[in-house]
């Protein structure tokens, strides 16, 4: 009879993080049942994937880029941008200061102490996933950027060129994320600020998510499959490793990142907003055995009250009014059903 697989260990929040830091052995803990295991390899093609060229929105190719975003949107919910209008020696500083942070002990990392709970901002690793029972194969920083009033300081490294450099980041970000919005507007036959209107106020996320190398791949997995809560995703990868992949169709799709580019993704306020014209696209990301990989996802998140519904010019006979949703609840659903499974959410 095979040996049952040994119960998860009790380890802290830090003993977490230096397991997967060192990377010699996967504790139970980060152990997928085997329904759950992903296929790391896949042999499908991403180069399917829109790749868009932003620069062509502000000449005579404005129509083209527009209808490709709108096709990527429907078909895919997924792509990628290039010639973004991100200032260069912004993404820089930042990837500097980032490389720099993950360079620190674990210990040096958290400044108030490793983060507590799904909700709160500052570093830690993931909590356990109730579909799977397991922790992702990731340590990650949550920072909440807008508005301004809440950065929580003190559990950001306490150095002024981070701050500077989440500063002038989340800013670019902030703009891109817009523009994107406007371009989404536009393809939905919307004046260009309906959807930013529908959405409300920023609450803009950042998460620094850091993928250590995984000494076995096929059981354990960087980012479990979920959807994105708020708006859009802005996401960069720091570095060429393949992880992320993106469901279409039943199937999962490597996205090969263009060097400098943006992995952009519909989010679920969106699909609300747009009244599921647009869907916000289930992904995951796997590990790797020999290299770390990095990303840095912006989300347009809102204000826990706001109440986002379809637009009502998306609303038709044929397309009834889905219903509205209040982004508080929304983003606490992930807590409850951790918590509903007897699982902890704080640590
Ligand atoms: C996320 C996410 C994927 C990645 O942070 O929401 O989907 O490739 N990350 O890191
Ligand atoms: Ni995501």
């Amino acid at each position: 009879m095979a040996p049952a697989m040994p119960p998860p260990v009790k380890l802290s929040e830090s003993d977490l993080v230096e397991k997967i830091s060192k990377g010699d052995e996967i504790p139970a803990n980060f152990i997928l049942p085997v329904e759950h295991r992903p296929e790391v390899c896949l042999t499908r093609s991403s180069d399917e994937i829109p790749v868009v060229d932003l620069a062509g929105l502000d000449g005579d190719k404005r129509e083209e880029v527009l209808s490709v975003i709108h096709k990527a949107c429907l078909e895919w919910g997924f792509f990628q941008v290039v010639n973004h209008g991100v200032d260069p020696s912004v993404q820089q500083y930042m990837k500097d200061q980032v490389e720099e942070f993950l360079a620190l002990p674990v210990h040096e990392r958290a400044p108030g102490g490793i983060r507590k709970g799904v909700a709160s901002q500052g570093y830690g690793t993931g909590y356990v996933k109730p579909d799977t029972g397991a922790r992702d194969w990731r340590d990650y920083f949550l920072l909440r950027t807008y508005p301004e009033s809440m950065r929580d300081y003190e559990t950001w490294p306490n150095r002024d060129s981070f701050r500077d450099a989440i500063s002038k980041y989340t800013l670019e970000m902030k703009k891109l994320a817009e523009k994107l919005l406007e371009c989404l507007s536009i393809n939905l036959g919307l004046a260009p600020n309906a959807l930013k209107d529908a959405l409300g106020e920023l609450h803009q996320d950042l998460l620094i998510n850091h993928y250590p190398p995984c000494p076995n791949p096929s059981v354990a997995i960087g980012a479990n499959k979920h959807t994105d809560l708020g708006g859009v995703t802005c996401l960069w990868q720091l570095d060429d490793v393949v992880g992320l992949q993106v469901l279409k169709d039943g199937e999962w799709y490597p996205v090969h990142p263009k060097p400098g580019a943006y992995i952009i993704n519909v989010a679920d306020m969106v699909e609300v907003a747009s009244n599921g014209i647009y869907k916000s696209i289930q992904h995951r990301a796997v590990v790797n055995p020999a290299k770390r990989r990095v990303s840095i996802a912006a989300f347009y998140d809102l204000h826990p009250d706001a109440v986002v519904k379809p637009i009502p010019e998306l609303v038709s006979e044929e397309r009834p009014a889905c219903p509205a949703v209040r982004f508080g609840d929304h983003a606490m659903k992930l807590a409850i059903e951790t918590d509903k499974v007897g699982l902890k959410v704080v640590n």
